[in-house]
């Protein structure tokens, strides 16, 4: 691995524990205002101290994140679809290379739709991305995003996670499963986790500690921070987990101080 690309690596999984808290706050791109990031500035500002990156569209990236902020960017580059029209998988590659070159992010973002109609079209998008990131140093998170009608196992995510390293992505989003580690065994490159739709804060925790238990190098999450009563103390708490290994039950004690403390002010 080239110089560029080690150091714009290094920059998501940190070094000193191997682990990232990836703020995940790219929702907008299809599904538009939604809740929590209806006015994205003020939540990824509250948040940002705790993130280790940013995952975004350029478009909040602009408007909402200062440039002088000392924070990495994963680009969402894939889209060109939208929650009300007819197929979520038919994305395309929506940032030019050289425009994220300008934006200094350090890595690209696209989905993947493996077993829908355009799980070809979406597959030769991440192929083309690596080869574009590849040119500059720029590596590649592909996001195994999943049909409604797809089973979330083992098996189907594995074989998601495996064709987007075969296709030289260098980190893999996926969600958590049962038999997790199997996925993260048979895929050659570092996976992170989404968390999925809001869920309890405590069941949340839990799903990010089994997920690094599991193997996971840590999280992409999103609505179970912005869309918590408390989105600080969650981001704080997940990051505890991916970090310093603690358990659900401890970092539950640290969003629940957070919220105690955010109802006092
Ligand atoms: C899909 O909409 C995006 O890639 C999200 O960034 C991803 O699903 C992670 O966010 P969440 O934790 O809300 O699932």
């Amino acid at each position: 691995m080239d110089w560029g690309m080690k150091n714009r690596l290094s920059r998501i999984i940190k070094p000193d524990t191997g682990k990232t808290v990836m703020l995940a706050v790219d929702h907008g791109y299809f599904l538009g205002p939604t809740s929590g990031l209806e006015e994205p500035t003020g939540i990824i500002s509250e948040l940002i101290p705790w993130a280790d990156s940013l995952m975004l569209t350029r478009g909040v990236l602009r408007a909402s994140v200062k440039a002088e902020q000392d924070i990495p960017i994963v680009l969402r580059v894939s889209g060109g679809t939208s929650i009300v029209g007819n197929s979520l998988a038919n994305e395309g590659i929506t940032v030019a290379i050289d425009d994220a070159l300008r934006l200094n992010v350090s890595a690209l973002a696209l989905s993947i739709f493996v077993g829908s109609e355009h799980e070809k079209e979406t597959l030769l998008n991440l192929s083309k991305l690596v080869d574009e990131g590849q040119k500059f140093g720029i590596p590649v998170l592909a996001v195994t995003a999943v049909g409604r009608e797809m089973a979330r196992d083992a098996r189907y995510l594995g074989l998601c996670c495996r064709i987007a390293a075969e296709l030289g992505a260098h980190l893999v989003k996926t969600y958590y499963c049962d038999n997790f580690e199997e996925v993260v065994k048979a895929c050659p490159v570092p996976v992170v986790i989404a968390g999925g739709k809001k869920i309890e804060e405590k069941a949340a925790l839990e799903l990010a500690y089994n997920a690094v238990r599991d193997g996971a190098v840590g999280v992409d999450m999103g609505r179970n921070i912005f869309q918590s009563d408390c989105p600080v103390g969650m981001i704080k708490a997940v990051k505890q987990i991916v970090h310093q290994g603690l358990s659900a039950k401890e970092a539950l004690a640290i969003y629940n101080d957070v919220k105690k403390d955010k109802l006092k002010s």
